[in-house]
């Protein structure tokens, strides 16, 4: 099966202020001195995007958000909406994280409709799927999976660049991680599941794995089957740990 470049992402949720630019310039000079093979992705909070736009200015880091309204402009307080994260600078956005499916309600059909609303604004969503360690425990992992893939797709991405993040919930910030035959078969069951869903349209969109990964893991993740990239939330705030995952590639 064809599959594109590998994409580390990097997810600092509600975390950065503008001290913090610094990891995003060191991990900028770092790749200009020996490059990734791969693409690098950095998701800050969105009131950093345009100052983190203007610093890595179009070099090999890129920019992305971490959720967009699935509404395209309107009467919707404290939102932000995707075309308000491209004109600051964002090329990506994660869209139905478990911490919102969880936090904040969000469903299988929230997530398809900001899906929507992010293509038709430029972005290329990396859409988060995962089960929770109760649904792991009750051999479900890979029909919760299949579900969320099957409803938080809309059929505009066809043809279009985006990505699929498997992050099992249990596995978040937690540092306890699937095996990698267990990674490998949820991977292989999300690549049916977007066959399924968008036709061969789908096969280039790589399955990221999610979910504690760090400098001592990703090399060994990244080498499974199917799996097309990470990503990664507490290892991506310091430039020093999120190259150590990099360079696992
Ligand atoms: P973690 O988070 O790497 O801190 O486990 C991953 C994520 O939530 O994307």
């Amino acid at each position: 099966m064809k599959q594109s470049v590998k994409l580390i992402a990097g997810n600092w949720k509600m975390n950065g202020l503008a001290v913090n630019l610094g990891e995003a310039e060191a991990l900028k000079q770092a790749l200009e001195a020996d490059p990734a093979a791969c693409r690098v992705v950095l998701c800050p909070p969105a009131t950093l995007i345009e100052r983190m736009a203007r610093l890595l200015g179009g070099g090999a880091v890129e920019l992305g958000a971490q959720d967009c309204h699935a509404s395209p402009s309107g009467a919707f307080t404290g939102s932000t909406s995707a075309g308000m994260l491209t004109d600051a600078g964002a090329r990506l956005v994660i869209l139905g994280h478990s911490e919102r499916r969880a936090g904040f309600g969000e469903t299988d059909a929230d997530v398809a409709a900001k899906a929507e609303t992010a293509v038709a604004a430029g972005l290329e969503p990396i859409i988060c799927v995962g089960e929770t360690l109760a649904q792991r425990e009750a051999g479900e992992a890979v029909a919760v999976v299949s579900r969320q893939i099957a409803g938080s797709l809309p059929d505009s991405l066809a043809g279009r660049p985006f990505a699929v993040a498997y992050e099992p919930v249990w596995a978040i910030g937690t540092g306890r991680t699937p095996t990698l035959e267990e990674i490998e078969v949820v991977h292989r069951a999300i690549r049916l599941a977007i066959r399924a869903r968008l036709g061969e349209a789908g096969d280039i969109a790589p399955i990221l794995y999610g979910g504690s990964v760090k400098p001592d893991n990703a090399a060994e993740i990244l080498a499974i089957p199917e799996v097309g990239g990470a990503l990664v939330g507490g290892a991506s705030l310091k430039a020093v740990d999120f190259l150590g995952i990099i360079r696992g590639v």
